[in-house]
């Protein structure tokens, strides 16, 4: 069973999540790498595949987007499970990690092209110092600050928990 942990990053902190996914498989026994999108890994050389995307505006990164639409055929066809590295802190309004709210814009249409396993959003991480010049302003503007904190608000606990599941669900054949 030949895992790819697929992301698209634009600071790091998703990348630091789909290696940490991809190295829990591998201690589960299992074969799995990570790889970047832009990299443009064929899914159809794997047995199942984790696409993952930083949140921006509400929306996964275009790419990642891309990716999961143009490589459909394949993922409809094998086990996927999809996570997005987001929000910062809860926003009012939410009390958890699940709430359909954070899930990002395109989630929906995705679910729908490649009916994934499960589809999780996990705590991201801010740190204005890499910044771009777009996202810096927009952390100027009034409310920017406090909707976009700076810190590693990301869970390692709750991805490892996550991993574990996916090495399990792929640990036992499909009946
Ligand atoms: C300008 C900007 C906008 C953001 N917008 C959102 C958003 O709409 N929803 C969200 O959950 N997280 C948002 N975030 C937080 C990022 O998703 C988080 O920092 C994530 O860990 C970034 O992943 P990356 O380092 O892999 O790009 C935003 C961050 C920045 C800098």
């Amino acid at each position: 069973m030949k895992t790819l942990v697929v992301y698209a990053s634009k600071y790091g902190s998703t990348r630091e999540i789909a290696e940490f996914i991809a190295e829990k498989l591998r201690h589960q026994g299992m074969e799995a790498e990570a790889a970047s999108v832009g990299a443009a890994p064929r899914a159809r050389d794997y047995d199942a595949v984790v696409v993952g995307s930083g949140v921006y505006m509400g929306h996964w990164l275009r790419e990642a987007t891309e990716f999961v639409r143009q490589n459909r055929a394949v993922l409809a066809d094998r086990p996927v499970w999809l996570f997005s590295s987001g929000p910062l802190h809860l926003p009012a309004g939410t009390e958890s990690l699940d709430d359909p709210e954070l899930q990002p814009e395109e989630i929906g249409e995705l679910r729908e092209a490649v009916r994934p396993r499960d589809t999780r959003v996990f705590f991201g991480a801010l740190d204005p110092a890499q910044l771009g010049f777009g996202h810096r302003m927009i952390r100027k503007l009034p409310a920017g600050r406090d909707l976009l904190p700076e810190g590693d608000f990301r869970d390692w606990d709750d991805i490892a928990a996550w991993a574990d599941g996916i090495a399990r669900a792929l640990a036992v054949p499909a009946a």
